[in-house]
Order: C-alpha cells, then structure tokens, then sequence
C-alpha cells in the first residue's frame, strides 16, 4: 500500500479527476483529467477534447495550461494527470514541452484508474526527468 497523498495533492488529483469527468474522447474513448496548481495554490483543470480531424484533439494537459493562463496564472508548481488502465500514463512530447514553458521542472502526480475509478497506480516524476534539454527559443 502507497502511502496517503498530502492534502494538496490529493486536492490537486481530485480537480484532475472531475475533470476527467468532462473529457471529450468519443474517438479513441480514452479519458484525461488534468489539473495545474500554481504557486499560490490556484488550481486549473484541463481534460481532453478530440475532433473528428484526429490531429486537432487538445490533450488534457494543454487545456488545463490555457486556462491557468487564461485565469491571469504562469507559476504551475504542479499537475496531477489521471488516466484509464493498470499504469499511470505520462504526458505526451507536446504536452511536456507546454507545461516546460511556464515551469521548466514542476512535479507531476500520475494516477491511473480502472473503469470504477479505483486508483490502479500512481506515481510522482519531475518534468525535467521526462524532458531534458527542453527547447527553448534563444535570441
Ligand atoms: N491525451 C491527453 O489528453 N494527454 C496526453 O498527454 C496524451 C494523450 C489524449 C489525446 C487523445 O484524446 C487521447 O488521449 C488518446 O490519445
């Protein structure tokens, strides 16, 4: 047994998992909840919208970035990501160089759930572990 998550945390992946409620996945019926916690504990959530033009489906991830910008917010210090299935999933290329723009090392709490919404894993990796050397625009 893990041990319990810290308030915040358990907060941020409940936000994550409402959120998740919302997603928009009819095509490939996998379901992302997002939610970004700024520095002054702020929370935003995102989920996935898909589009019959495959290539224009939003990840969770870059929902909850554009409305943590859109609320007035650019400090995330962390996200909490939940998805389907035995593992947790980590964020797609994209979406990791998204979230790196506003927080080039934020913490990322991944959960999976099964099909009841019992937590099937979770984990907590630093984005600069999944994406070193991140692209930034040098003038
Ligand atoms: N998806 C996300 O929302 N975040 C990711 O980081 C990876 C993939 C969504 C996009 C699509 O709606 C579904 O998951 C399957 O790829």
């Amino acid at each position: 047994m893990k041990k319990p998550l810290a308030t915040r945390d358990a907060r941020l992946v409940a936000a994550a998992r409402a959120a998740r409620s919302h997603a928009y996945a009819p095509y490939s019926r996998y379901r992302v909840g997002a939610a970004i916690m700024t520095r002054g504990g702020s929370i935003y959530r995102g989920c996935n919208v898909e589009n019959a033009s495959y290539g224009a489906t939003i990840c969770a991830e870059r929902a909850a970035v554009a409305a943590m910008v859109t609320g007035g917010h650019k400090d995330p210090v962390a996200c909490a990501i939940v998805t389907q299935g035995a593992e947790p999933a980590a964020p797609c290329g994209i979406c990791r160089q998204v979230l790196a723009e506003f927080a080039r090392d934020m913490r990322l709490l991944l959960v999976s759930e099964d099909e009841a919404g019992r937590q099937t894993g979770r984990k907590s990796v630093r984005l600069a572990a999944l994406l070193p050397l991140a692209f930034r625009l040098g003038r």
